[in-house]
């Protein structure tokens, strides 16, 4: 009788621990399918598009806004910054900078790196 005791014991105590591990591991599943969907939105909003005529609303020093190779960047910060002069970013801003940017700095890892900081959204077609 003993004996048929503790075997019963031991199949509750096992399946309290099976139901125990199966309930953690869906609610553990279900909140990293939580926690990877917040962070797809959230990249949603730090990436916007934008139309030409919204970035050429931002046209002047202290709100300037280029779009280079179909992405737009604010580099209003950049504009006291640039090692190549301040005129040089000014004549970007509100505008297309493709051409000007390629032109002198196609190629170059430091200014497209430079610029990867600066990106807001990319450009509506
Ligand atoms: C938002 C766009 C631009 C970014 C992020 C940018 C970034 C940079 C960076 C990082 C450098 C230093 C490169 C190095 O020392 O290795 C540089 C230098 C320079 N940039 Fe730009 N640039 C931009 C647009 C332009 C434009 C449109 C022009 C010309 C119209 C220009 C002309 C120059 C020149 C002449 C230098 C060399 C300055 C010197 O070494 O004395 N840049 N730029």
């Amino acid at each position: 009788m003993k004996k048929y005791f503790s075997t019963i014991m031991f199949l509750v105590v096992s399946f309290i621990i099976i139901l125990g591990l199966t309930y953690y591991s869906v609610s553990s599943s279900g909140s990293s399918f939580r926690t990877s969907s917040e962070t797809a939105s959230s990249t949603a909003v730090v990436l916007n598009t934008y139309t030409i005529n919204t970035v050429a609303t931002h046209s002047t020093p202290t709100s300037c806004w280029t779009t280079i190779s179909g992405s737009v960047y604010d580099v209003t910060s950049w504009i006291s910054k640039h090692p190549g002069g301040a005129d040089a970013i000014i004549s970007l801003c509100g505008k297309d900078g493709t051409a000007a940017f390629t032109q002198v700095h196609g190629g170059q890892p430091r200014p497209a790196n430079e610029l990867a900081g600066f990106k807001i959204g990319t450009l509506s077609k």
